[in-house]
């Protein structure tokens, strides 16, 4: 009992071809694989000109009991999780199936000893150890809805979550083991409580060292003293299709983050079909995805979907290059990984280290590679082609966002061919279209528009938490009746795609997504600046890195750059650190006041003789200077 999995090219375009031709029986056909508590009386119904979403309607279902209560009778002693410690001399953990149930609901009925109940917003603030994804399916089991926020954002970025969400309990570790580092988790925590977190009723802490924590006895209360003694059982609650099952924010072209929402139902078909497809996976393989679980990567292909699929799915809690730039490929052939994804910016960033890394390693158990986040550059692709895959490895190059929940767009390993950098064809249900900019879809090929999606697929997100009418402003507004991705793709004479990146004020920074106004929000925090534009540069780690013009009251110099970047750190983290601040007499701006981004944009890139006429600008000659001044950075 599972999803169907294509196994040959005349299979993948017999399902696309039916899944176009009547999406309603294919998904129904793919649905019905799942344990469903009370069937869905309606596959889907939707308008994305109103707009409005709902898959498998009146179905009642809960998604741990596909990924947990269904497998433990066929495959309850299979390991369903693999954990990888950050510090090798340390042992590694599984979990079976058998015992992952039990670790679940023994979380599950913690947080309800805690009060927490169906609906009721629970935050996530934790590294890679494997209670963090017990605690996400601890939260479907009972019905809370999860949202994880990456563990280095700052306590001001975390606050901003847990207000935005009204979360009742932040579940969080004492300490995070990165690489050489140990960073204060809880104290994070802590301090975003001081920052707000009204809502917040306790904080449940996992201990992950042997470090101390402050402690308020108000507040805190331990994971071992809460979840260690609780029954191994926990009923699954019953679920609707389209009740909330995750909140996860991300960056976009304005403002404040938004909380990408999924729903129970159709994100649960959605990616146990695309991890089988997409990874090829096969009973007895062992799939390790690279991600954190904070991103939406993490919680669709590290958690979700292998094990909806009842796969063996690997966790690893530390960085690439601890001890050393071979770790990836020391775990690959340790633990014998079958399929293996990660983002570009790791692939470029290893590959800078040399060859000799991978080539100590055996790494011929990799049957499928996969990249995600960003595109890939030419150079990556072929040597991760080469030095990881040795020619043998089809690369699954995966165009997807948090917002559509799954992958997209994507070769399928063995199944269809693969190219340098185009993330090729569309899964079976998925209908992309490139439009120009006034909407028309263009139809032929070797063309290069925006990329949109013109019917749903079951994990389109749902909503914007708490802003409705954002939601539908940012995907339905721009073009009539189609999702818009933000992103600008390009398709090649036999119809692959490329996804070249984002067209709208988001930049793509090693794989995560910022908001150009968002790093602006925090860079105008620092008390001598008057104003900022941040644009995106080509980067040859990053995929791009943050550029900053900042107008400062006063002279510029290292030391408030140094400033600046502190403010950044606290306001977001360090992931939003600007590589290259340059201070600025002014910004280029229309005549109605608005930046020119897109001349800040092109200096950044060294494209100084490019910029095309400036002088309808109000102010012209901020130009010269700003271009000089780039020059000396
Ligand atoms: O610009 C695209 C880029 O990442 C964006 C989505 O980012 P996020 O929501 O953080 O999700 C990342 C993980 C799914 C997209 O709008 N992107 C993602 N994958 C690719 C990509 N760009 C090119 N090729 C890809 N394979």
């Amino acid at each position: 009992m599972n999803t169907t999995q294509i196994s040959s090219l005349e299979e993948y375009q017999k399902l696309y071809k039916e899944s176009v031709d009547s999406p309603e029986k294919f998904w129904k056909k793919e649905a019905q694989q799942f344990i469903w508590f009370e069937d869905f009386k309606d596959v889907c119904q939707w308008n994305f000109n109103e707009p409005n979403v709902k898959w498998f309607l009146e179905g009642k279902t809960n998604i741990t009991y596909n990924c947990l209560d269904r497998h433990v009778l066929e495959r309850g002693d299979q390991t369903a999780i693999l954990w990888e410690p950050n510090d090798e001399s340390q042992s590694v953990r599984s979990f079976t199936y058998d015992e992952l149930l039990d670790e679940v609901c023994k979380c599950a009925n913690g947080l309800k000893s805690l009060g927490v109940v169906k609906g009721d917003r629970v935050i996530l603030y934790m590294p890679m150890v494997p209670e963090l994804a017990i605690a996400v399916l601890a939260c479907a089991r009972i019905g809370a809805v999860h949202s994880v926020v990456f563990a280095g954002f700052s306590a001001q970025a975390l606050a901003d979550r847990v207000d935005d969400a009204s979360a009742k309990l932040i579940i969080c570790s004492d300490y995070n083991n990165r690489g050489a580092k140990t960073i204060p988790v809880k104290q994070v925590v802590d301090d975003a409580m001081d920052l707000g977190c009204n809502s917040v009723e306790s904080v449940l802490v996992h201990k992950n060292s042997s470090n101390e924590v402050n402690w308020s006895d108000d507040t805190d209360r331990w994971w071992h003293d809460v979840v260690n003694d609780q029954s191994p059982f926990c009923p699954a609650e019953e679920m609707d299709s389209e009740d909330m099952l995750f909140i996860l924010y991300t960056s976009g072209s304005t403002g404040k983050p938004k909380g990408v929402v999924h729903t129970c139902g159709g994100y649960m078909v959605y990616t146990c079909f695309s991890f089988r497809n997409v990874f090829q996976y096969k009973e007895g393989d062992v799939y390790w995805c690279t991600a954190d679980i904070g991103w939406i990567t993490g919680h669709s292909y590290i958690v979700y979907g292998p094990l909806l699929a009842g796969a063996t799915t690997m966790m690893f809690e530390g960085v690439p290059t601890y001890p050393d730039a071979g770790r990836f490929w020391k775990i690959c052939e340790k633990h014998k990984v079958n399929q293996f994804y990660t983002a570009p910016t790791a692939i470029r960033a290893l590959m800078a280290k040399g060859d000799d890394f991978p080539e100590q390693y055996d790494l011929s158990k990799i049957k499928v590679l996969g990249s995600v986040g960003e595109p890939i550059n030419e150079e990556a692709w072929r040597w991760y082609d080469e030095k990881i895959g040795k020619g043998k490895a089809p690369i699954v190059d995966t165009w997807w966002q948090t917002e559509t929940g799954g992958i997209m767009i994507t070769p399928l390993p063995g199944i269809t061919d693969t190219k340098p950098t185009f993330a090729s064809y569309p899964l079976p249900g998925i209908q992309p279209v490139l439009v120009n900019a006034e909407g028309e879809i263009l139809e032929e090929n070797d063309v290069e528009g925006l990329l949109c999606i013109k019917h749903p697929w079951p994990s389109v997100l749902r909503t914007t938490y708490g802003d409705h009418q954002r939601w539908k402003d940012v995907y339905f507004s721009m073009f009539n009746g189609m999702y818009f991705t933000g992103d600008g793709a390009r398709r090649d004479s036999e119809g692959r795609i490329r996804v070249i990146g984002r067209v709208d004020d988001v930049i793509n920074v090693s794989g995560h997504r910022m908001g150009t106004a968002e790093v602006e929000n925090a860079i105008n925090e620092h008390p001598a600046v008057i104003e900022s534009a941040v644009v995106g540069f080509p980067h040859p780690i990053k995929g791009q890195g943050i550029y900053a013009y900042v107008i400062l009251q006063g002279t510029g110099d290292d030391n408030i750059r140094k400033e600046i970047l502190d403010v950044v750190t606290k306001e977001i983290g360090p992931i939003a650190k600007p590589d290259l601040i340059q201070f600025v007499d002014g910004l280029p701006k229309t005549r109605s006041g608005k930046i020119m981004r897109r001349i800040l944009r092109k200096i950044a890139c060294g494209d100084v003789d490019k910029l095309g006429d400036v002088s309808t600008l109000l102010n012209p000659d901020v130009v010269s200077n700003i271009k000089l001044d780039a020059l000396k950075l």
